[in-house]
This record gives C-alpha cells, sequence and structure tokens, in this order.
C-alpha cells in the first residue's frame, strides 16, 4: 500500500542538487521565479505581481504535503540556499498510484540539465519511495523545452487536448505524457 506520510519531509539529493521543502524564507526567491512571465507562461499563466503570491504558494505546498494531495521541493544547489526552482507531485490518487508531475526552473539556469537531474531523482522517489505506478504530466504543445526534456525522461505521449486553454489572446494544446513504472530507467 502506499506510503503518504512526509514526515519528515523526504530531502533528495543528486550530483550538484539538493531538494528540499520550502518554507517562507523562500518567499523572495519564489516571487523571483514566479514573477518571470517567461516561466510560467505554459504552468500558471500569469507572472506573480506581489510577494504575496509566493507566500501563498508555500503555504499552498504545506497543506498540501499535510493532505498527501500535493509533494513539491524546492530545487536549491547543493550548498547553497536559494530556491531556483520547484518540482514535484499533485493531482495524487493513491487507489490508483498516480500523480501528475510539474515543474519550473529560473531562466538562468535553463539548459544546464538542472530539471533533469532534478526530475531522475523525484521520478525515483515516486516510484520506489511510494509506490507510484503512474506519472502524469501535461505540457504546452508550444513548450519545446518541457516536451524534450519529458521526452528524454522516458515519457510517452498519450494524447492531445486540442485548444484546451486560453493564454495570450489565443487557444492552445495540451499534450498529455505518462511514464509508467515498469517504464523507468528501462
Ligand atoms: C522546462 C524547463 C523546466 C526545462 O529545464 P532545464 O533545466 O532547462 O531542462 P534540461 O536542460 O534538463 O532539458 C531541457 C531539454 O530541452 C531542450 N530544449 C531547451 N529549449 C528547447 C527548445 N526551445 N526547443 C527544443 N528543445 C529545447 C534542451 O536542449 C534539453 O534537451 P537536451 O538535454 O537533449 O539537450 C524550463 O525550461 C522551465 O522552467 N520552463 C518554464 C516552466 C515550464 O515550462 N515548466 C513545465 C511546464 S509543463
Amino acid at each position: 500500500m502506499p506510503v503518504f506520510d512526509f514526515a519528515p519531509f523526504p530531502i533528495l539529493k543528486t550530483e550538484r542538487l539538493l531538494l528540499r521543502e520550502v518554507v517562507l524564507r523562500d518567499a523572495q526567491a519564489i516571487f523571483a521565479l514566479r514573477s518571470d512571465y517567461e516561466v510560467t507562461r505554459y504552468n500558471i499563466g500569469r507572472a506573480y505581481t506581489g510577494l504575496e503570491q509566493a507566500r501563498s504558494v508555500i503555504e499552498d505546498i504545506a497543506a498540501g504535503g499535510i493532505t498527501g494531495s500535493e509533494l513539491r521541493w524546492g530545487i536549491t544547489f547543493a550548498g547553497q540556499g536559494r530556491v531556483i526552482g520547484m518540482a514535484g507531485f499533485s493531482y495524487w490518487s493513491p487507489v490508483d498510484q498516480c500523480a501528475s508531475i510539474g515543474f519550473d526552473l529560473a531562466r538562468e539556469f535553463w539548459g544546464k540539465g538542472i530539471m533533469a537531474e532534478a526530475l531522475q531523482a523525484i521520478l525515483r522517489f515516486g516510484f520506489e519511495s511510494i509506490a507510484l505506478n503512474r506519472i502524469e504530466a501535461d505540457t504546452s504543445a508550444a513548450n519545446a523545452a518541457s516536451i524534450r526534456l519529458l521526452s528524454r525522461l522516458g515519457f510517452r505521449l498519450e494524447g492531445c487536448q486540442r485548444e484546451q486553454y486560453f493564454e495570450a489572446g489565443r487557444f492552445h494544446d495540451l499534450l498529455i505524457f505518462a511514464l509508467l513504472r515498469r517504464e523507468f530507467g528501462a
């Protein structure tokens, strides 16, 4: 049976990164991350305009951790405090052993394999430590970096929801990807 008890918060370490819980003192870093429209456009839509939104998302993540509906890590370089991105699970269905994964990274760090490194650790945790069977990801059809990243991690394209969301004056297609436990690392 899956275990959804996250006390203490599961810190993950990779070659370059330390993934940890986000706390209120990370509000400024998360505001910096999410006040950049290039980071939010495919993900949460509008960029943050106030620090309060960063505080509120940190509180929501903490609440989701308590109820077991969400598990999201702050991405830092090992030995450095600053949160440069976030990634983790939401839309959790313990019965189906299925969750969705979401991720975003500060623009200055794009293209260095950082999210691939973070997601490898998070996927391993999902499949091995909390017994997920299926991890889904949806991404805008226009989000080439995300599509490339998911494909490299072994996610398979399962479908396209045509004109699923409206942003910047027009409708956009949403692609649905998923990775199964038995495919992970295959
Ligand atoms: C998507 C995102 C997390 C990727 O982070 P990252 O650390 O740069 O990703 P990685 O370097 O690990 O991998 C990205 C891959 O996409 C490729 N890529 C980047 N931009 C690309 C583009 N415009 N077209 C095609 N491929 C692109 C990179 O070359 C790399 O592939 P490679 O390793 O084969 O060379 C980052 O761009 C981001 O935060 N974007 C905004 C938020 C977002 O879109 N989140 C996902 C919502 S579903």
